[in-house]
C-alpha cells in the first residue's frame, strides 16, 4: 500500500514538473486576471523609454496625450499615408520629420499650388487647424477628408505623430 502511495506521489510530482514545463499560459493567465490594472497601463509599458521620454518632454496638453488614442485616430489617415522613415508616398505624402518641416516640401509627393505655396513649417498648432479643418484651414487644397472633430482625439494624433515621425524637442 505504501509503496502504491509513493508511486503515485511521484508520478504527481511528475506531472507538476510537466506543467511547469510549459511556463508560457499558466503565467499568461495569471498576468491577465491580474486585473484592469495592467490592462490600463498597457499602452505605456509597451511604449520603448525612448518614446515615453519623447512623449513627457512635450508641450501640454500633448505631454499627457493618449497615444493609443492617437494610432486609433490615426487609421483614419493610413489609407493615404505612411509616416515611416523612408516611408512611400501614396495618396499623400509620406509624414517622417513632418514637424518643423515646411509644409508641401516632400520630394516627388505633386502638391495642390495651396500647399505649396503655404509657407509655413507644420507645427503642432497648424497640424491641429488642419486636421480640424482640412478644407477650410487652406482652400483649395487636394486633401479630400473631412477632418478630425473632436479636440481630444486631434491632441491625442498630434502626439502620436510627434512620438512616431522622428520629431525632436527644439526641432
Ligand atoms: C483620402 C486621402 C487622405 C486622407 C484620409 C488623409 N490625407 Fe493628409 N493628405 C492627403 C493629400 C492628397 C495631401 C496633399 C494635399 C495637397 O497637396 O493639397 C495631404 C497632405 C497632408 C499634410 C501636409 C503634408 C505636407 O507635406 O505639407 C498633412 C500634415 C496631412 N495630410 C496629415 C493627415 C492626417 C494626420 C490624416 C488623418 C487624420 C490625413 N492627412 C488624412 C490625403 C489624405
Amino acid at each position: 500500500m505504501r509503496r502504491v502511495t509513493s508511486g503515485l506521489v511521484i508520478i504527481a510530482a511528475a506531472a507538476a514538473l510537466a506543467a511547469c514545463g510549459q511556463p508560457a499560459a499558466p503565467e499568461g493567465e495569471a498576468s491577465a486576471s491580474a486585473g484592469e490594472t495592467a490592462k490600463a497601463a498597457a499602452p505605456a509599458a509597451t511604449l520603448s523609454p525612448a518614446k515615453a521620454a519623447l512623449l513627457a518632454s512635450l508641450p501640454a496638453p500633448y505631454n499627457t496625450g493618449d497615444l493609443a488614442n492617437g494610432q486609433k485616430q490615426f487609421q483614419l489617415c493610413r489609407s493615404c499615408h505612411t509616416i515611416t522613415e523612408g516611408g512611400a508616398n501614396m495618396t499623400g505624402p509620406n509624414l517622417y520629420g513632418l514637424f518643423g518641416r515646411t509644409a508641401g516640401t516632400v520630394e516627388k509627393f505633386r502638391y495642390s499650388e495651396p500647399l505649396k505655396a503655404a509657407g509655413f513649417a507644420w507645427d503642432a498648432a497648424k497640424l491641429d487647424q488642419w486636421l480640424a479643418d482640412p478644407r477650410g484651414f487652406l482652400p483649395g487644397n487636394r486633401m479630400s477628408f473631412m477632418g478630425v472633430k473632436d479636440a481630444k482625439d486631434r491632441t491625442d494624433l498630434i502626439a502620436y505623430l510627434k512620438v512616431e515621425t522622428g520629431y525632436k524637442p527644439g526641432g
